[in-house]
């Protein structure tokens, strides 16, 4: 076991991590949902504790003013970049409300050769599901229709420990969100829909995984403190399980549609499933090990001397005199360790490789995988390397052994993060002011009201609108339009948008007309949500909490 030294996670999925990373200066400007602190407190926040320097806080009032320093500072990648490879993209997808991902490639590329890939969400059941939900529904949804298993699950535990709720009131909300998934046209036979009091092995797999993490990485990632309650803990480690649920039977990618608030969820959880795997697979050179910084340094004296050198053969001593007198780019510093390191290794040839390490792996297993592993070898007391394996052939070989050895060989999971909504109110969209959203359960016409009643950005005149133009770009209404009124129409979309900024569209009639689509939006899905509840008492899920 190696998991006292690499806690934090060296056997991590992602060499950059920083799991309590903050983002600086993150102001709130509105879009979010609120997200209370609860009478269960974890102590204070990583926000709480300076104002100007926030955190991605799950439980926190999560804001985001500028969602690029969310790809500087915690490694978020851009949506945009992968959005011409996604097949047939959700309307999300194409007007940038989806805006990031962490490693969504991997679910990609399964969804685009029909191999099994997965999606899965959680909701905690703390009021009615709302038009931001629905985002995450629909994303469900879509990766359902393109072929993959697909997973919603009520959080009731952490509804429970973390936001202090009742069960009878878990009872009556879990419902309100099951009926509402459902009649957007989540198809319950295809996919699977769990409480997670109820999943037995998702509470098994939590207390295996809560065996990788302690308590001070709790700390740093979620500022918990001393008076931080147990359940409370209990409940990130069933979500650490929620997330790598699809993978119990077989390891798959895995797309976890949320907002980005959840991101250090999404990273524990990548470090945990990196930590319970029997193998690493990594790039070697020489016998020694190296740290990826090191690496680039020794692929380059690899490079550099591999044709000068006409037996073929690179020393490390001269890989070392070569790195000496070459003004090389080291943005990490790893020239001096990498030094010491080809220096002792003296007369050792330099020579790539891939390597597997042992990390939790069954002597068995290692046994195992000396065997498998064809071709030139070398074997060390706890790693091996291959001198023809590929990077990938290694990683699923590795993969396959371990789970023929009874390990999880989970890959690591991965996220797309969507825009919070902006409040009808302006400021945040929040659960708790009734006005800021709109319930799915709201009556059509309270829709129509509140859609009327919204704050815009247009201008203080009529005239100033139709001279400058109004911001559509800073407007909660056209936000509606966007996210949901304008559903897969782009073309209606960019003409409300044109309008608006063209001074064409003046506020009144837009959210006129917002509203009225809102009224009928609600009306229809009220419909389909009764049509549901026939569908939903026929499922397998406990709807009355055994408590
Ligand atoms: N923590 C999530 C929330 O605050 C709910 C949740 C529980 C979840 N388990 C999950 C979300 C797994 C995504 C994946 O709403």
């Amino acid at each position: 076991m190696t998991r006292d030294t690499d806690v934090h996670g060296t056997a991590g999925a992602d060499d950059d991590q920083r799991p309590n990373a903050r983002a600086e200066d993150v102001l709130p400007d509105g879009g979010s949902e609120e997200r209370s602190s609860s009478n269960h407190s974890h102590g204070r926040t990583p926000r709480e504790e300076a104002v100007d320097d926030v955190a991605l806080d799950p439980w926190g009032s999560s804001a985001v003013s500028d969602y690029r320093k969310l790809f500087k500072q915690f490694g978020i990648e851009e949506f945009d970049a992968l959005l011409p490879e996604v097949p047939d993209p959700h309307y999300l997808m194409r007007r940038g409300v989806i805006f990031g991902h962490r490693d969504y490639r991997p679910v990609l590329d399964a969804m685009r050769n029909d191999e099994p890939f997965a999606a899965l969400s959680g909701f905690m059941p703390t009021g009615d599901p709302h038009i931001g939900h629905k985002l995450v529904f629909d994303e469900l949804i879509w990766h359902q229709e393109r072929g993959g298993d697909a997973y919603g699950l009520i959080a009731d535990l952490e509804a429970h420990s973390a936001r202090g709720l009742s069960w009878d009131e878990i009872d009556e909300h879990a419902r309100d969100y099951l009926l509402s998934l459902l009649a957007l046209g989540f198809d319950p036979e295809e996919g699977e829909l769990y409480r997670q009091s109820a999943n037995r092995e998702v509470q098994d797999l939590a207390f295996e995984l809560g065996a990788e993490a302690n308590f001070s990485e709790l700390q740093s990632i979620y500022g918990f403190d001393g008076e931080t309650d147990v359940s409370h803990m209990q409940s990130v480690v069933t979500q650490m399980a929620d997330i790598l649920y699809p993978q119990l039977e077989e390891p798959k990618p895995t797309v976890i549609p949320v907002g980005p608030d959840q991101d250090p969820h999404v990273r524990l959880a990548r470090d945990l499933a990196a930590r319970t795997r029997y193998f690493g697979v990594t790039q070697a050179y020489a016998s020694f090990e190296a740290d990826p910084g090191e690496r680039v340094l020794l692929a380059r004296a690899h490079d550099a001397l591999e044709d000068r050198e006409n037996d073929g053969t690179v020393r490390c001593v001269d890989a070392a005199e070569w790195l000496e007198g070459t003004d090389v780019d080291d943005p990490t510093d790893a020239l001096p360790s990498a030094l010491e390191k080809l220096h002792a290794a003296g007369k050792e040839p330099l020579r790539p490789r891939t390597r597997f390490l042992d990390r939790n792996a069954t002597d068995e297993a290692f046994e195992a995988l000396i065997e498998a592993v064809e071709g030139e070898k070398r074997v060390y007391e706890a790693h091996i390397d291959s001198f023809e394996l590929s990077r990938e052939e290694a990683e699923s070989l590795a993969r396959e052994v371990e789970i023929d050895h009874g390990g999880y060989g989970f890959l690591a999971p991965s996220s797309i993060y969507h825009r919070f909504m902006t409040g009808l109110t302006g400021g945040k969209m929040s659960s708790s002011i009734p006005a800021s959203h709109i319930s799915l359960l709201d009556e059509p016409e309270t829709g129509y009201e509140k859609v009327n009643s919204a704050t815009t950005a247009g201008r203080e005149t009529a005239e100033l609108q139709r001279e400058l133009g109004g911001e559509a770009d800073e407007c909660p209404v056209y936000e509606l339009y966007a996210y949901l009124l304008a559903g897969d129409d782009d073309e209606f979309a960019k003409e409300v948008y044109d309008e608006c900024v063209g001074g064409e569209r003046l506020c009144g009639d837009c959210k006129e007309q917002a509203a009225r689509l809102m009224e009928e939006f609600l009306a229809e899905h009220q419909e389909k949500r009764e049509e549901a509840e026939g569908l939903l008492e026929e499922l397998d899920f406990e709807l009355d909490s055994r408590r």
